[in-house]
This record gives structure tokens, C-alpha cells and sequence, in this order.
């Protein structure tokens, strides 16, 4: 017999099943499990098949034109799915989260009518009151900026839930952005930036440290804007964040993503020199390397400012790799101010980046911008720096041939004895070494890049320590 839960309502349900599928940033994928564990108090467990789900969320992204297609797309897909449901008396409700659900709201119903809920990034808390009021018949928009904080209500994972989920973790410290870049919905989908109490962040961290996760990675839209309450009664900064969430001794790693370089300021760089479990990996977005277009794009910084950036964290620790987002045919972007952009990627040297086609959004101030770039020239661009891109990275992959880098063991790999793991720039790292070795950090030498991976074997003839932390959970990851 299947188990009966309490539902957000108070009334008994039984036990149901979610499924969740998450556009765009790591924002997103954090909204998405935290969905899922305020679910899981309903009785909804997760399943990958969207076809026996009683539930499905779309958890989207709106930050270019596509995604939003993507979205109406899979909702046409979902309907079909729907009415074969109904047909066998089932009825799944179809939910919208995210950011396109803030943007569109109500359209959302109004082109797919399937849908029951729709909820912004601000409203997630509410996810189990809404779905209630969909099971019973209604049909619910919530997109009003809420008032309280949605992280409080928000329940925390299961234990099981968090060694399921793997050693590495992510943690929102901050929301929003008041940076306003001409191209950017942000502002506009999650709202003014906003910071969570130190204490807060904290007890989530340890708790997932608790159930064994090693690696923590601090996420937010302008993460290194972070200026939290702190627990002593001052705001913290992400540096002393950082600096306090070191001294866990069983948390191995700490990453933060995304910056914006006007918040690189002397103490982050400092922690980066200081602190030995940050690591060497910095996601920081340029956009472009034309001053023209970085001032077009209210930046608020020029191409030197970011070199300069790049270099004073290169000194403060040298092994620092660097990643990058662009955008070729930005609004009056000219074959200069395109050179401008590969050259500046010539001269930082990146280890990855992301690069996107411009896409005007609706009520962003670039959308409105006369000199919009034809389509066959955004490719043209995209191409010739995707191209110098894989280059570089390519480039980096293979400088770590002959190294021994630190690799944080994560899961069995796809072969036979094998362990993967990630180097501190996120390569994946596949070893021969027992099981043991999952959650533990061992030094790799690096024999041969193979594609993405860097293949090696544990250097030097220590003992590997004895498993702090391997569940079958996570080994069934593999
Ligand atoms: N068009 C293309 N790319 C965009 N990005 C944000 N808005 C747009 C847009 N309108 C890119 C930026 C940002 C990343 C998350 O998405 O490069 O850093
Ligand atoms: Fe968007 Fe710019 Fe804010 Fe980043 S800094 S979220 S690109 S407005």
C-alpha cells in the first residue's frame, strides 16, 4: 500500500510523484531541489519520467529568446502527454517556475492553457500551497514580489535526499542584481539584489556537510556583491563568508559563482591568496572587450579594469584559471569592436567560457536600440570566437598533462575500478582507486588528456584514507 502524507493544506495525500525539469543557470537547479524538498513534506517523491509524474514543473530560464521557446515547446509536448494521462483517468498538473514564468505571468496560461500553476523565483516557498489549489481545480498565477523570505520556508533536503544528490553542493548566498546591463532581465525576473544572513547560509552548510557533501559551491546572480547580516551584528562580505565557512574542517572545497568585476575588490583577492580551499577558478564575465560596447552595455567598466583585475588576481594566487561569458552582436557592435573582444580573449588566455548571441529581451534598454546586428553576422562572430575559445581550452586541458593536480574523488566511473573525480578547474578526472576514495582529496598525476578529461593515476604511495563518505546512494550516481 502506498504511504499517506500530510499535504501543505493539512489534509492527508498519498504519496505522489514530481518531476522537475530546470532551464538556464545554477540558480535554477538550486530553486529546482529546493522545490523538490518542500514537495517531499506533500509526500511527492522525484522521478525522472515526466510520463508517471503527478506532478511536472518547468523550471525556466528567460535570459535569451530561445530558452522562452524551448519553454512553449515542451509545454506543447507536455499537452499531449496530458490528455494520454487523462485518458487513463490520471491528472497531472503542469506548473511553470522560474523566470519566464515571472515575465510572462499569466500569458503563460493564456497560450497553454494545460498549465495550472505559474510561479516566480520569488514565490517558490509557496509551491505546495499553490499545487494544492491546482489538485483542486483552480488555476494559479503567483508573481507578486514576495515579502517574507522564501529561503526560510523553503524546506532543507532529506538526509537520504542530500547523499543521493553527491559530495558537491550548491548554496544561494544572494538573489538579484541592481547592476541593470542594458541586455539583462535580471533586475527585472529575480528582482533587486538581495543577501541572506550569514547564520542562515551557515546552517545549510553544515547541514549538508553533516550528511557528507565536501565541495560548496556559493551561488548568485552577483555573488561577490554578497553583504549579508553577519553573526556578529556587522554585514559580512563574501570574503569573510568564505573565511568562515573554511574553518569546517570536513568541507574540502569552496567555489562561488557568478562575479561581476566590480566587486573584486582587495580582501576577495586576499582570501583568494589566504584561504587554501578556495579554489583557483574564477568565473568572471567580461561580456565584450570594446570600451564602446561595455559603456553601451552599462558595464561600468572598461576593458583595462578587467585586465587589471585579471592580473591582480593571477598575483595573489597564481594558479588561478579564468572563465568568461560573452555576447557577440551587442547593438551597434562593429568588426572593431569584435576584434577588440578576441583580443582581449587572446590576451587573458581562458580556461572555458560561455558565449551567446545577443538576444533582445522585452523591456530591456538594448532591445529598443536601433543598430540591432543582422543574424548571419552574430553567427559569423560566434563562430570565430567559439573557435578561439576551444583553442584556449584546449590549450589549458593540455598544459595540465605532466602535473599533479588535487582531485576530489566523486563518484564510480564508467569503467571497471574507476573513480572520477574534478580537478580544482572542474576537469573531470577518471582514476583507478577504491571505492574509499569518494569524498576524500588525493593528489593526481595528470598522464593524458583525453577530449574533456584528464586521465592519471594517484601519485605517490600514501595510504588512501579510510571512506569518510561513501553511501551506495552516491555511488549509484555513476
Ligand atoms: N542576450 C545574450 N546573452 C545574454 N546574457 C544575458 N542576457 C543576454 C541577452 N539578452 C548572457 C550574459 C550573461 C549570461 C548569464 O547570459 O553573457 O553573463
Ligand atoms: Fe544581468 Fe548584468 Fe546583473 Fe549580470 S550584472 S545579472 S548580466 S544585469
Amino acid at each position: 500500500m502506498r504511504e499517506a502524507a500530510r499535504s501543505a493544506s493539512g489534509a492527508m495525500s498519498e504519496n505522489r510523484k514530481v518531476h522537475i525539469k530546470s532551464f538556464g543557470c545554477q540558480m535554477n537547479v538550486y530553486d529546482a531541489r529546493r522545490m523538490a524538498d518542500t514537495l517531499a513534506r506533500d509526500g511527492y517523491a522525484e522521478t525522472a519520467s515526466a510520463k508517471e509524474a503527478d506532478l511536472i514543473i518547468l523550471n525556466t530560464c528567460h535570459i535569451r529568446e530561445k530558452a522562452v521557446e524551448k519553454v512553449y515547446s515542451e509545454l506543447g509536448r507536455l499537452r499531449g502527454m496530458k490528455a494520454d494521462a487523462e485518458s487513463h483517468d490520471r491528472k497531472p498538473i503542469i506548473a511553470v517556475a522560474g523566470c519566464v514564468a515571472q515575465a510572462e505571468g499569466k500569458e503563460i496560461i493564456r497560450r497553454a492553457p494545460s498549465v495550472r500553476v505559474v510561479v516566480g523565483p520569488q514565490n517558490i516557498h509557496r509551491i505546495s500551497e499553490l499545487v494544492a489549489r491546482a489538485n483542486e481545480g483552480h488555476a494559479v498565477v503567483d508573481t507578486e514580489f514576495a515579502v517574507e523570505d522564501k529561503f526560510e520556508q523553503l524546506a532543507p533536503p532529506k538526509h537520504e535526499i542530500t547523499r543521493a544528490r553527491g559530495i558537491s553542493a550548491f548554496v544561494t548566498v544572494q538573489e538579484g542584481c541592481d547592476k541593470f546591463c542594458t541586455f539583462c532581465v535580471v533586475p527585472y525576473t529575480r528582482g533587486s539584489e538581495a543577501s541572506r544572513p550569514a547564520a542562515r547560509i551557515l546552517a545549510e552548510a553544515e547541514g549538508l556537510i553533516a550528511q557528507g557533501v565536501k565541495e560548496i559551491t556559493l551561488i548568485g546572480q552577483n555573488v561577490n556583491a554578497y553583504h549579508g547580516a553577519g553573526t556578529d551584528g556587522r554585514d559580512w562580505t563574501l570574503p569573510k563568508l568564505v573565511a568562515r565557512l573554511a574553518e569546517i574542517p570536513e568541507l574540502k572545497r569552496i567555489r562561488y559563482t557568478t562575479s561581476h568585476p566590480r566587486d573584486m575588490d582587495d580582501e576577495l583577492l586576499e582570501a583568494h591568496r589566504d584561504i587554501e580551499k578556495m579554489m583557483p577558478f574564477l568565473h568572471l564575465p567580461v561580456q565584450s572587450g570594446s570600451d564602446r560596447i561595455l559603456e553601451e552595455m552599462n558595464r561600468k567598466h572598461t576593458r583595462a579594469d578587467y585586465l587589471r583585475i585579471i592580473e591582480r588576481t593571477r598575483k595573489a594566487r597564481p594558479d588561478m584559471a579564468f572563465s568568461s561569458d560573452f555576447i557577440v552582436g551587442f547593438p551597434g557592435e562593429t568588426d572593431r569592436d569584435f576584434e577588440d573582444t578576441l583580443a582581449l580573449v587572446r590576451e587573458v588566455g581562458y580556461a572555458q567560457c560561455f558565449t551567446f548571441k545577443y538576444s533582445p529581451r522585452p523591456g530591456t534598454p538594448a532591445a529598443d536600440l536601433d543598430a540591432q546586428i543582422p543574424e548571419d553576422v552574430k553567427s559569423e562572430r560566434l563562430y570565430r570566437l567559439q573557435e578561439l575559445i576551444e583553442t584556449q581550452q584546449h590549450e589549458f586541458n593540455l598544459s595540465c598533462v605532466g602535473k599533479e593536480l588535487d582531485v576530489l574523488f566523486e563518484k564510480p566511473g564508467r569503467h571497471e575500478g574507476q573513480i572520477v573525480g574534478r580537478s580544482p578547474y572542474l576537469q573531470p578526472v577518471p582514476v583507478i582507486a577504491p571505492k574509499s576514495i569518494i569524498g576524500s582529496v588525493a593528489r593526481v598525476r595528470i598522464n593524458e588528456l583525453r577530449t574533456y578529461s584528464l586521465i592519471g593515476e594517484l601519485a605517490g604511495n600514501e595510504p588512501v584514507a579510510p571512506a569518510e563518505y561513501s553511501s551506495p546512494e552516491v555511488n549509484a550516481l555513476a
